[in-house]
């Protein structure tokens, strides 16, 4: 897992530099036509649970990710937001060097990655949320509420159709993580809204509003 073959090498490569061509004018998100023709798309549910093989490695049988905060939970996501994310990180405009080889390996289709992408926004969630320690959830709900609420929602299920992502349920180290990476920008993809209310959070501000988060129930799909 996670070693690039020896073909795999040039692919990965050419995506960097191809990224790094654009790297002038960086794009913060892809809202481009080849985002909109894939949501166009429909995708078959039963195709993507089989397709699904190529990520469960990494994202586990179920989606569920992992509490260690290596990797997220992807269950009940919106699928707009998969697609995205997908087509960033194969892009470079999302820094995740890890899960590149796969995605950019061409025997990974976009119709395979619709198919995926339906799967796992009807997905039921199942198994344990890695979540924080419950001290600070107060001041963790007050944060979410100024700051985060008005675009990922009140109770954290994100919204389709701007892309944005559904965070509630999430493990918390994979959140604290993130935010972490949003703050400081090496995430590549941050909505520049977003990074200006993250910017000013202390450690413990992370702490408490991934905290409250990873608490939360997560969203029927
Ligand atoms: C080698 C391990 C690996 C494989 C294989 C892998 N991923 Fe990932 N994926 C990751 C990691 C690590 C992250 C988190 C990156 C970060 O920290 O930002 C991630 C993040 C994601 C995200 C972003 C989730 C979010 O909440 O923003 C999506 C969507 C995703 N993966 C989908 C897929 C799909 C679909 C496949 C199969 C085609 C796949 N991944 C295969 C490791 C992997
Ligand atoms: C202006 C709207 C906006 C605000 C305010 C905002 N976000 Fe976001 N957030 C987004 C969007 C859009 C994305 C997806 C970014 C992308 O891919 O372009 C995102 C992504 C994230 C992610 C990554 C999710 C994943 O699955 O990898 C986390 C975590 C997150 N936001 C947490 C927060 C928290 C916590 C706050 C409040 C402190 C907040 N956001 C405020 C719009 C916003």
């Amino acid at each position: 897992m996670g070693t690039l073959t020896n073909w795999m090498i040039p692919v990965a490569l050419a995506t960097l530099l191809a990224s790094m061509a654009h790297a002038q004018t960086p794009p913060a998100s892809d809202t481009s036509a080849e985002l909109r023709t894939l949501l166009a798309t429909p995708g078959d549910p039963a195709r993507g649970k089989t397709a699904f093989a190529t990520c469960q490695g990494c994202h586990r049988k179920n989606a569920s990710g992992r509490s260690d905060g290596s990797i997220p939970r992807l269950t009940g996501q919106h699928a707009s937001v998969v697609v995205k994310q997908v087509l960033d990180i194969r892009a470079g405009r999302r820094n995740n060097p890890s899960m590149l080889p796969y995605v950019v390996d061409p025997a990974f289709t976009m119709t395979q990655l619709v198919d995926i992408s339906a799967y796992l926004q009807a997905l039921p969630f199942e198994g344990s949320i890695g979540k924080g320690p419950g001290t600070d959830l107060a001041r963790g709900q007050q944060l979410y509420e100024r700051d985060c609420a008005a675009c990922h929602g009140a109770s954290g299920q994100g919204d389709a159709a701007t892309f944005n992502p559904m965070i509630a349920a999430q493990h918390y180290r994979y959140l604290v993580r993130e935010m972490i990476a949003i703050r400081d920008g090496s995430r590549g993809n941050s909505n520049a809204d977003m990074v200006k209310v993250v910017k000013p959070y202390s450690p413990a501000e992370i702490e408490a509003v991934s905290d409250y988060l990873s608490q939360m129930a997560p969203p029927k799909p």
